[in-house]
């Protein structure tokens, strides 16, 4: 029944269509989905003058109840709240200092590193696009409140994300290094016990490690002189192995 209505309907539209005559709804909905995507686009546009968690940095559903039974120290306004103009550093880092993805975790660095990137970031010998944002927006004693409460904390394993790196052949080259490119061993430097003066990669983010490691090899990070030469001869496929047998070695120590 219907269906003849319909075909009446068009026999109809076809044979006396006028310029003036109502525009038949398929165009108008195809009018709002282009609108709509325009919009979304300039919302991306308009979002990317503005530091954006990384879509992972949101809570994860597991994380509160594992957080909350850590017992974490009394954190500084700038950590919890942020000021006028800057998010919380906890908006992107996490409470516990745990970090999501790209963005690393803080807990488990000494304060002299969280300093020197401070710095780095400022000097802008150390680029990225939110961390410019944040300090240029903090003022130092935001930061150095910030900095102290994470370094007291110790690294946990909250994130999992998994970049297909395998953890057996990472841990041959952080213990062995790769001679033939002339990579000495990741662990004659990033070791615990040395984790006062080198930044300590336990547990960091997979995603994290991975993506600094081709900022150093792509000249992305520039402020050490000795990364960059370190990771000159690895493949992607490497720095992914390594990535996932740093990140696993807090689990294994739990
Ligand atoms: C909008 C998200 C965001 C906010 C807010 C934020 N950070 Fe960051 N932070 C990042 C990202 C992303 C990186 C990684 C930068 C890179 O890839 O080089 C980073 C890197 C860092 C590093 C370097 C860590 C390392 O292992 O080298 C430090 C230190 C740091 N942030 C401290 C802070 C502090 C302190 C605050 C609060 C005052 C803060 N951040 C607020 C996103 C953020
Ligand atoms: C000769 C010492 C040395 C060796 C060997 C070395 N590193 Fe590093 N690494 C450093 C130093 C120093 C830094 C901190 C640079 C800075 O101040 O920004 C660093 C930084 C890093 C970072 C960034 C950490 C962060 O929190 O932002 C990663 C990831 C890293 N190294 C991975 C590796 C891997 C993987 C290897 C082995 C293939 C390796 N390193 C070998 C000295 C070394």
């Amino acid at each position: 029944m219907n269906q003849e209505k319909d075909k009446n309907n068009q026999a109809f539209a076809e044979d006396s269509f006028e310029p003036w005559e109502q525009s038949n709804p398929i165009p108008l909905a195809f009018l709002v989905v282009l609108v709509s995507l325009l919009l979304i686009a300039l919302l991306y546009y308009a979002n990317s003058y503005y530091p954006a968690p990384t879509s992972e940095s949101s809570v994860k559903l597991d994380k509160p109840a594992k957080l909350a039974a850590l017992n974490l120290p009394a954190a500084p306004k700038v950590v919890t709240q942020g000021n006028a103009v800057v998010w919380s550093c906890a908006s992107c880092h996490g409470l516990a200092g745990e970090g999501s993805g790209q963005t690393p975790a803080l807990a488990g660095l000494t304060v002299d590193y969280l300093q020197k990137q401070l710095t780095d970031f400022k000097e802008l010998t150390r680029d990225n696009n939110s961390m410019r944002y944040v300090v240029e927006h903090s003022s130092d004693q935001e930061l150095e409140a910030a900095i102290h409460y994470y370094a007291q904390l110790e690294r946990q394993p909250v994130n999992m994300t998994y970049l297909g790196g395998f953890a057996s052949k990472g841990e041959q080259l952080a213990k062995q290094g790769k001679p033939e490119a002339g990579a000495p061993p990741c662990s004659s430097c990033h070791a615990p016990n040395l984790a006062q003066v080198f930044p300590s990669l336990e547990g960091q983010n997979p995603d994290y490690i991975y993506s600094q490691l081709e900022a150093f090899k792509h000249g992305k990070r520039t402020n050490d002189a000795v990364m960059p030469n370190n990771v000159q001869g690895l493949t992607s496929e490497e720095m992914r192995d390594v990535a996932e047998y740093y990140h696993q070695q807090i689990q294994k120590s739990d």
